[in-house]
């Protein structure tokens, strides 16, 4: 035995070890560096940052804003998301659901989603997920040593629908925190007030954590936005809601987003945001109080590009008789089902080496996912016309 093979190994955690590649990236590496792909396998659209918005962070780094800076944000963003919620979610009865020492900056939705996990979730702890749903959820609750435990929602002719019966008998002592996506990433499954309510009061009486990720809240198309929990949640409640400078604003590689949570979770979230990225880059900050003051009019033409995306897919997909797919109400993803298909990440593979289109796996999004494929549509007319034309002949 040599020196080197005396010593002791080095080790990783078991978790860390035991995490899986997404089935996604795989796919997605496979198409990596092919000519003339078009790439509709991951969730963001082709529009660049509007030029107001970059602006904003140019003039902020040319202002020298490149220190150190508050733990949960900017007090400026803070109080600026705070009155975009209210406008969004307050009702008549509360009008300003949301103040602003509820509000937590932090460095995108995945880095939210990861700090909860570190707040809320022990070794064997249960996070219970509604499925189909992104799969990145899974693995943070994997990393703290959880277990995810998913409850998937069925596909009827009316659409994906939630049966809260059996999602309540999925929790059970270990059951930390619950974890809803509405609007949903892959299905467009949009929850109701109705159903918020219930699941709020039953995660108060079982002092469970819920956890609204609604990234997706600005991609409805018959309102302003899609419901949310904060409509119906008192201050103190076990209530945590995911949000994103992502989508609504096109601002995916900027790496911004924030967390709603009760302000008695205040300091515990700065020590949090401490030990994991110090605080979000003070000149993004300042760009994102501009995206949310001065960026209606740009929401509003994203949703709609994304709703003729959603229309024409959803047209050209229905004519294949191999395909079964309900119009989803939200959110920018087609979730259809293909008929005869067995092992997604293979079709999906067939269908970049044949068609150069990159679509995503179903069964990388959990149960209820199998035979099923995700295409993104938040893409323009054009290119999504010209991936319908190479799909459909694969389809027949
Ligand atoms: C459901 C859901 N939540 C959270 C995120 C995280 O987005 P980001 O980290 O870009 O803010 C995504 C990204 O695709 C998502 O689909």
């Amino acid at each position: 035995m040599n020196d080197a093979q005396a010593r002791p190994q080095a080790k990783l955690r078991k978790e860390i070890n035991e995490l899986e590649e997404s089935k996604i990236v795989e796919v997605w590496q496979l198409g990596l560096g092919r000519k003339g792909v078009i790439p509709l396998w991951v969730g963001e659209s082709d529009v660049v940052t509007p030029p107001f918005i970059r602006r904003a962070a140019m003039e902020a780094l040319e202002a020298g804003r490149t220190f150190y800076s508050y733990k949960r944000g900017e007090p400026e963003l803070r109080e600026t998301l705070a009155r975009y919620i209210n406008r969004l979610h307050g009702t008549a009865e509360r009008p300003a659901p949301v103040s602003a020492e509820r509000i937590t900056v932090t460095s995108a939705g995945m880095n939210a989603l990861m700090m909860i996990m570190e707040c809320v979730i022990d070794q064997g702890d249960e996070l219970v997920a509604v499925t189909p749903v992104w799969p990145n959820i899974f693995a943070t609750a994997k990393i703290m040593g959880g277990v995810a435990k998913q409850v998937p929602l069925s596909l009827g002719p009316q659409g994906w629908t939630l049966d809260l019966d059996r999602l309540f008998a999925a929790c059970g002592p270990r059951t930390k925190a619950m974890f809803i996506n509405s609007p949903g990433n892959p299905t467009g499954w949009m929850i109701g007030p109705d159903d918020q309510r219930a699941i709020l009061d039953f995660c108060r009486r079982r002092g469970i954590w819920l956890i609204g990720d609604e990234v997706y809240d600005r991609f409805v198309y018959d309102r302003p936005a899609a419901p949310s929990f904060l409509s119906h949640a008192e201050p103190e409640d076990p209530l945590i809601v995911v949000n994103s400078f992502s989508k609504a604003w096109a601002m995916t590689g900027w790496r911004m987003g924030w967390l709603v949570t009760a302000p008695s979770l205040g300091e515990t979230l700065a020590k949090t945001v401490e030990f994991n990225t110090s605080g979000t880059t003070p000149f993004l900050q300042h760009a994102g109080v501009v995206a949310v003051r001065d960026g209606e009019p740009f929401v509003k033409e994203m949703v709609e590009r994304c709703r003729i995306g959603r229309d024409l897919v959803f047209q050209a997909l229905s004519a294949s008789p191999r395909v079964q797919m309900v119009r989803p109400q939200a959110s920018f993803y087609a979730f259809f089902k293909v008929d005869g298909i067995g092992d997604t990440v293979q079709f999906c593979k067939h269908v970049l080496m044949k068609a150069n289109v990159g679509l995503a796996p179903g069964e990388a999004f959990g149960p209820g996912g199998e035979g099923c494929i995700r295409l993104c549509y938040a893409n323009s007319a054009e290119r999504l016309s010209e991936a319908m034309g190479r799909l459909l002949p694969l389809l027949r």
